[in-house]
């Protein structure tokens, strides 16, 4: 799968930086945006969520996937994150682990991860992905 259109990396960035602003993260003071393009063109956002309950944390990429769902659906094919401590400029911040797991089911290998050095696909960051086919075998 590949965009149908060619992925806007700086409206991505601005989106998931202003998106960040909005971040609940009391405990960690880690601010989180991220901002999502569906296969369709539709923007998607979110930021991360504490609670008192550390472990209870919603990442940032948690709000872009149920947002991906909640409008309509379709599969991710880039996404952005950025984070900092909140008296800091955001940065781009690769998504942890098990965002990367999720990233990797709402999208295809081909999807798109903002970095550092700039974008990789999820492929690489999450190789031999544990996925749906592993289910009925
Ligand atoms: N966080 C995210 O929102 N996304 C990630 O991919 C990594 C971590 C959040 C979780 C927590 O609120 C804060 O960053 C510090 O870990």
């Amino acid at each position: 799968m590949t965009p149908t259109q060619p992925v806007d990396w700086d409206r991505l960035r601005a989106a998931a930086t202003e998106v960040r602003s909005r971040a609940y993260a009391p405990y960690s003071r880690f601010h989180v945006g991220a901002a999502g393009l569906t296969d369709d063109g539709r923007l998607l956002t979110g930021c991360n969520v504490e609670n008192a309950a550390y472990g209870v944390v919603l990442c940032a990429e948690c709000g872009v996937v149920s947002s991906l769902h909640a409008t309509g659906g379709g599969r991710l094919v880039a996404i952005a994150c950025v984070g900092a401590p909140a008296e800091r400029d955001a940065r781009v911040v690769l998504p942890c682990g098990r965002c990367r797991q999720l990233i990797a089911e709402q999208g295809s290998a081909d999807t798109l991860v903002d970095a550092p050095d700039g974008p990789v696909t999820i492929a690489y960051l999450l190789p031999d992905a544990f996925d749906s086919a592993q289910l009925t075998q």
